[in-house]
């Protein structure tokens, strides 16, 4: 059987740019940049990004595309020991562990378009909409209705496959997620506030940043790239064998921190023009933007916009997320697309429940002091993701053989491949070394 592939270079860029941008940069970014100190927040995390991220974002697709399988498939193969497919195992119980609290947001992210398109927002108060969230959250069965409606559109677009499915979806909500946002920018640039909102995140305050804030930001390069989570080594299967990986590398980086700037030089004008702080925390979009949107003219519009923008955004993510899960089950259980599909969706249809439960009725059921929502989030993006991608550049790095990287990454010599040397020392020992040091300042040894 011929394996799937992308059909475009276009469309694959769509695809991994499409699973890296989404509620990460659009509702994630702003919170943590408003908490972290802006303009100095960002200057770390794009340090992050170019040192750590690009290169093991490459080094996924380095396994993937070598590989040739899903993420278990690809390391058995290429390491030849079962071992190594620990690595395979452990990101894509990451990526359904991210998955069933993801859906959960995609869920409110549904609910709350669906809310602004009626109009709900409108002669509240703060106080109001403020209670219109967590009444929203904590019921108990609405919200796994709409996590249910978003695991059904992503299970829609996957039946169809790479190129008919995810690469013709991502081919047309990529363009559009970019329309959406320029004409958030145009609006909310042109608020009276809008000089002080672009002055927060353009002067560094170094004064606020601490250890945790560099931990936040290093986390924040994993999740947003996608990495660690079984995902970009699916896609890089996908890849053509005559596309130039490194480029595309810099311009899926590129792409996912320029819609991530976008998103802050939307919500911090706005928020300096309505008096609102804008290191608000996880409420800034569900709560403080309907508020902005409502004293706002024309408000009624971008409330749809904005919750349009972050539902195709996250369509985007969960489609990677479950095409990741799809291609394990398939290629590793040789089921058919559609049987792997009910499998995968009935996986996090089960653990979304708890996840959602956890702001209502399971809210006080903890697990070592932490509900459910907070354990899958937690668990991922402190130790899932950073330890998938050490496991990951450690084998490319040390273990796959130099000139099998090499051979890869020029597409067999065809390619010139200046940046080798330097890539090759920033995943043997800049990322590695990185990764520990968050893991020993965890433990408290720093
Ligand atoms: N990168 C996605 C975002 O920023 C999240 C994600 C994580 C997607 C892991 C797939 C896998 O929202």
């Amino acid at each position: 059987m011929k394996r799937e592939g992308f059909a475009s270079r276009l469309g694959m860029i769509a695809a991994a740019a499409g699973s890296a941008i989404g509620l990460g940069n659009i509702w994630r970014f702003p919170y943590i940049t408003g908490k972290g100190g802006g303009a100095a927040f960002i200057v770390i995390y794009l340090i992050f990004i170019v040192f750590i991220g690009m290169s093991c974002l490459l080094t996924e697709f380095v396994i993937g595309r070598r590989g040739q399988s899903d993420a278990i498939g690809s390391f058995l193969k290429l390491s030849r020991n079962k071992y190594w497919s620990v690595g395979g195992w452990l990101c894509v119980i990451t990526v359904s562990l991210i998955f069933s609290f993801y859906i959960v947001v995609f869920g409110w992210t549904i609910n709350y378009l669906v809310k602004s398109i009626f109009n709900i927002f409108a002669d509240k108060t703060p106080q109001e909409i403020g209670i219109l969230f967590s009444t929203t959250t904590s019921s108990v069965f609405s919200p796994i209705v709409y996590a249910y409606i978003g695991l059904g559109i992503t299970a829609f677009v996957v039946v169809d496959g790479i190129e008919h499915g995810i690469e013709k979806c991502s081919k047309i909500l990529m363009p559009l997620l970019f329309a959406l946002m320029v004409i958030l920018l145009l609006r909310s640039l042109t608020l009276p506030g809008a000089g002080k909102g672009i002055a927060f995140l353009l002067k560094p305050d170094f004064s606020k940043v601490t250890t945790e804030v560099i931990l936040i930001a290093l986390g924040q390069a994993f999740f947003t790239l996608s990495l660690g989570a079984a995902v970009m080594i699916t896609y890089g299967s996908y890849i053509n064998k005559k596309e130039r990986m490194g480029s595309a590398v810099v311009q899926i980086c590129f792409i996912n921190c320029s819609i991530s700037l976008l998103a802050g030089f939307v919500i911090f004008p706005a928020a300096f023009t309505f008096g609102i702080n804008p290191g608000e925390g996880p409420g800034l979009a569900f709560v403080t933007l309907p508020n902005i949107f409502q004293q706002m003219t024309g408000g009624y519009y971008f409330a749809i916009i904005f919750f349009l923008l972050l539902t195709v955004a996250s369509l985007t993510s969960t489609i990677s997320m479950l095409e990741a899960i799809v291609a394990c089950i398939r290629e590793q259980i040789m089921l058919t697309r559609k049987q792997a599909i009910a499998i995968g969706i009935t996986i996090v249809a089960i653990l979304c429940i708890p996840c959602s439960l956890s702001f209502g009725p399971m809210n006080n059921t903890k697990i070592f002091g932490h509900t459910f929502f907070d354990i899958c989030n937690l668990i991922t993006s402190n130790y899932g993701m950073p330890i998938g991608s050490l496991i990951f550049v450690f084998f490319v790095g040390w273990f796959f053989g130099k000139d099998n990287v090499k051979d890869e990454l020029s597409n067999s010599g065809k390619l010139p491949v200046r940046y080798f040397p330097y890539y090759l020392f920033t995943i043997r020992f800049i990322v590695p070394i990185a990764i520990l040091i968050i893991f020993l300042t965890k433990l408290g040894v720093f």
